[in-house]
């Protein structure tokens, strides 16, 4: 290509350019950026053990088996009223589409939490773009208060951070909700504020903010 052809091309890629409009570009690279977190996301998410053991319970992935004992525990109006996104009355086909395609998720991480090979509740981690990954958890009614849930919590936490990833995971929970905030206390969150629900089962509801910072 001699010099003058090479003007030619110049001026032509420059016509070119210019004649995509600005908000085009602008969508081209929007839809880049949330492709790029959407895989660094899901790395983060792969880097986890498929099974996480601690001193009582085993953390796997859900399967179809856990399906009866899901829709069991998990239609609780209790524990409907204090997360931000769960069908209620829970059916059995709720439990089939969280085992079969949420959990599948690219932006969550779910774990079934069983005691003795048994069910008995979820911890998972979300991943949306521009947040750190974020902590959420739910036991079965007969399962509370003996510890576990600080348990289940505490043995996520360990191996998200052996991988390197977690340096900081958030979480929220409804300010009223003593319970899951002494978790996220016990396991090392720190309070970081509270602002009202915008959207979800708890509009209006004080949620209180948590960040836990793994220290080095
Ligand atoms: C939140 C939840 C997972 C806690 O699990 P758990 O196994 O009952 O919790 P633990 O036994 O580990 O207790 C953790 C702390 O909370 C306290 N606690 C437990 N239940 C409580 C209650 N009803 N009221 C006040 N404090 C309570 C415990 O005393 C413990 O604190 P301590 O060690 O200072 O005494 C469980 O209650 C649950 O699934 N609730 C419904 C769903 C939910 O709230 N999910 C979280 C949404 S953000």
């Amino acid at each position: 290509m001699d010099s003058r052809d090479r003007k030619a091309a110049v001026t032509k890629v420059a016509v070119t350019l210019k004649d995509v409009p600005i908000a085009g570009l602008n969508a081209t690279a929007k839809k880049l950026e949330t492709a790029a977190a959407r895989l660094s996301s899901r790395r983060t998410r792969d880097m986890l053990p498929g099974k996480i053991e601690t001193k009582r319970l085993v953390l796997r992935a859900p399967i179809l088996g856990d399906a009866t004992a899901l829709e069991k525990l998990a239609n609780n109006q209790k524990i409907y009223d204090m997360l931000a996104r769960l069908p209620h009355p829970y059916t059995r086909r709720d439990a089939m589409f969280f085992i079969g395609t949420f959990s599948q998720r690219a932006e969550e991480r779910c774990y079934a939490v069983t005691l003795d090979e048994a069910f008995i509740g979820v911890m998972s981690f979300h991943y949306a773009p521009g947040h750190a990954p974020e902590l959420g958890y739910w036991l079965g009614e007969p399962h509370w208060g003996k510890g576990l849930g600080t348990e289940a919590a505490n043995g996520l936490i360990e191996a998200a951070h052996a991988t390197g990833q977690y340096a900081t995971i958030e979480a929220r929970a409804l300010a009223s909700n003593i319970a899951s905030c002494r978790v996220l206390e016990k396991a090392g969150f720190v309070r970081t504020g509270e602002h009202p629900a915008v959207g979800g089962n708890h509009i209006g509801q004080a949620i209180a903010s948590f960040v836990l910072e793994q220290k080095r």
